[in-house]
């Protein structure tokens, strides 16, 4: 195994991460035949095939996800080598891997803007998906720093609340209710209700709440989207929950009426996050720091919590 070269790891990865030697080739700029020969060559060193085509497809043997799952270790530590050499050179500079919860993509460019003008060598990979797929990326080690609003229970990690977040029932502005006082729980039971999709933290942390009172919720529409949902909302489909994070670029303008409802506005918080045992490398360190001590600041909740007087009653 040490004839191994880094160049056929780096081929193999690419191969394993698309199942395709033409999209690998694609990506590195190399022939079909080259990624078919290095991986051939691999495959000879390990002394296992890598790959095993089941009609057009192409999947990873056993050994093939082994040798991924080490491929990987290798490339994120030579990475933090990279990033600490940097760091001796007094540069920071690397890439960031962050993944975060839909709500999240509201506030973390506008945190991701000055942090990178402050260190220009930091290049930032952001995936945004829901809940349970972050938990999913958390528990494959996929990433650097992790964004959510229920940090997991089941596993040791390191988290740092940055943020608030409060979920608040949005309803378009025409709405019977809209100008109503402490709404009941079951005042909404018969309205059409647009809910994220399974494995969204807004939407179980709405059917928590309306379970715990048993009371049923009228789902008219599923939407995998905080943006669709809020057209929704404004075309008259029907109230939902949302961040109110998720009004504050452009505010209100009238699209919207924040129903008055028992129970509301959910405080919840963003959280960054990253498993205890996880290394961070430096570039990470750094941003998980920058977001301890400047996060809130920028992120200015304030401004959307101002935005609305009509928010103002759930001040009192
Ligand atoms: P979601 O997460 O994007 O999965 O709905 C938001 C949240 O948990 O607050």
């Amino acid at each position: 195994m040490r004839q191994i070269t880094l160049h056929q790891l780096q081929v193999f990865e690419a191969a394993a991460r698309h199942c395709s030697f033409t999209r690998a080739a694609e990506e590195l700029f190399l022939t079909q035949p080259t990624i078919s020969m290095q991986v051939k060559q691999l495959s000879q060193a390990i002394g296992l095939p890598l790959f095993e085509q089941v009609g057009k497809r192409l999947f990873l043997t056993d050994a093939g996800q082994t040798l991924l799952v080490t491929c990987r270790e290798i490339f994120e530590r030579l990475s933090m080598l990279e990033m600490t050499v940097a760091d001796m050179k007094g540069l920071k500079q690397g890439q960031l891997r962050l993944a975060v919860i839909t709500t999240a993509k509201y506030v973390v460019p506008r945190l991701l803007g000055p942090f990178c003008q402050r260190y220009p060598g930091i290049d930032v990979s952001l995936k945004v998906t829901n809940h349970e797929r972050v938990m999913e990326r958390m528990a494959a080690n996929l990433d650097d720093l992790y964004i959510v609003s229920q940090p997991p229970e089941h596993l040791d990690i390191q988290s740092h609340a940055f943020v608030e977040n409060p979920l608040v029932v949005l309803a378009p502005p025409n709405h019977p209710l809209a100008d109503a006082k402490h709404i009941s729980l079951e005042q909404l039971a018969g309205e059409p209700f647009i809910m994220r999709e399974p494995g969204s933290g807004t939407r179980k942390v709405v059917q928590e709440l309306f379970d715990r009172y048993e009371i049923p919720i009228k789902v008219k529409l599923e939407i995998g989207s905080n943006e669709a949902i809020k057209q929704a909302i404004a075309g008259g489909l029907g109230i939902s929950v949302l961040s109110l994070h998720s009004l504050n670029l452009e505010g209100n303008n009238g699209q919207f009426s924040i129903l008055n409802v028992e129970h509301f506005p959910i405080l919840r918080h963003w959280y960054v996050v990253h498993p205890s045992g996880k290394q961070l490398s430096v570039v990470a360190r750094t941003f998980f720091d920058y977001l301890q001590a400047e996060g809130r600041q920028i992120a200015d909740l304030k401004n959307a919590l101002e935005w609305s007087a009509e928010l103002a009653h759930f001040a009192q």
